[in-house]
């Protein structure tokens, strides 16, 4: 198969996070602010993610950004008043965090000039990443690893140098959720691996291949850019990575040992919130006590 040649080889270095979406689930948050920067405990919700992709050994991410984005590039960049006035006011664990945060890698970005969907966000990575395998990290996705476990996209990485061929992140999907998912027709082949035969965008219930989608983490090889540009619109008009998936030779799906926390709405938003700050022992007896039965009122 045409991908064969890259089993076994070093890792995947490259990372692209597309973050260029309207947000309108997220209305009026998302008018002026990306749904990217919303907080989730103490960090916007990209940072969750490039600090996963760091902790999976790319060093150089692409985030698609576009218009209303430019808050996520200043999130990254150095902030010199800042760290000047760290340092004169002797803050210097702030400011460590501080320096930290703009040298976590090699970020670029490039605007996604429309917003014409996934697939299309994904196609402007074309140039940067040229003809290495890249790991895909949906920027409202958070995953948190079970211990001991390496971050999510290690996992798909580890997946992906074993086999050789694309590697899409899964989880199973509620009935009632079946039609928001890329959804897999595939075949177990061993523990929490699938071998692809097919991949449908959001399908009805009554016409779901399986319950195993899309979970937002994928690690691609350069064949998706050249299939994309051939990709016409599809659901919602967009263009969909999910129909451009389905034209690769061989692929894979990996169910990665992780919780997943999607920050697509504000239900995903508000629910990720309080099972991480519960996670959290600066915070878990604080929200503890607000839910105490004598603190509702019913
Ligand atoms: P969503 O499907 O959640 O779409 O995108 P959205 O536009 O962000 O949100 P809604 O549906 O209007 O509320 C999943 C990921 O893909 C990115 C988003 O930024 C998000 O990280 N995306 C989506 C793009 O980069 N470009 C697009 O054209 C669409």
């Amino acid at each position: 198969m045409m991908q064969r040649e890259f089993a076994g080889e070093a890792s995947v270095t490259k990372a692209v996070i597309p973050a260029a979406g309207w947000g309108t689930r997220f209305f009026p948050i998302t008018k002026a602010q990306p749904k990217e920067m919303v907080p989730v405990v103490d960090r916007p919700v990209v940072q969750y993610v490039v600090e996963e992709a760091v902790a999976s050994g790319c060093d150089d991410i692409l985030i698609i950004t576009g218009r209303n984005k430019r808050a996520i590039e200043d999130h990254f960049d150095i902030s010199a008043e800042l760290n000047e006035h760290l340092r004169n006011s002797g803050d210097l664990k702030l400011l460590a965090e501080s320096e930290r945060l703009s040298s976590l890698a090699n970020i670029h970005f490039i605007r996604q000039k429309e917003q014409r969907g996934l697939g299309d966000a994904v196609l402007c990575a074309r140039q940067h990443v040229g003809d290495e395998p890249f790991a895909v990290l949906l920027g409202d996705v958070i995953c948190v690893p079970m211990p001991g476990e390496r971050p999510c996209t290690g996992q798909l990485i580890d997946v992906f140098r074993r086999y050789g061929a694309p590697v899409i992140g899964v989880e199973t999907v509620p009935d009632h959720k079946i039609s928001d998912y890329g959804i897999i027709d595939g075949t177990l082949i061993e523990d929490r691996v699938y071998q692809i035969l097919d991949i449908v965008e959001k399908p009805l219930l009554s016409e779901t291949p399986s319950n195993v989608g899309a979970m937002g983490r994928y690690v691609l090889t350069q064949e998706i850019f050249e299939i994309l540009g051939r990709t016409k619109p599809g659901k919602k008009g967009e263009v969909q990575l999910t129909d451009a998936l389905r034209k690769y030779p061989e692929m894979y799906g990996f169910m990665p040992k992780n919780t997943r926390y999607d920050i697509g709405d504000i239900p995903g938003w508000v629910v990720s919130n309080l099972q991480l700050l519960m996670q959290d022992e600066r915070y878990r007896n604080l929200i503890m006590k607000v839910f105490s039965p004598s603190n509702i009122i019913s």
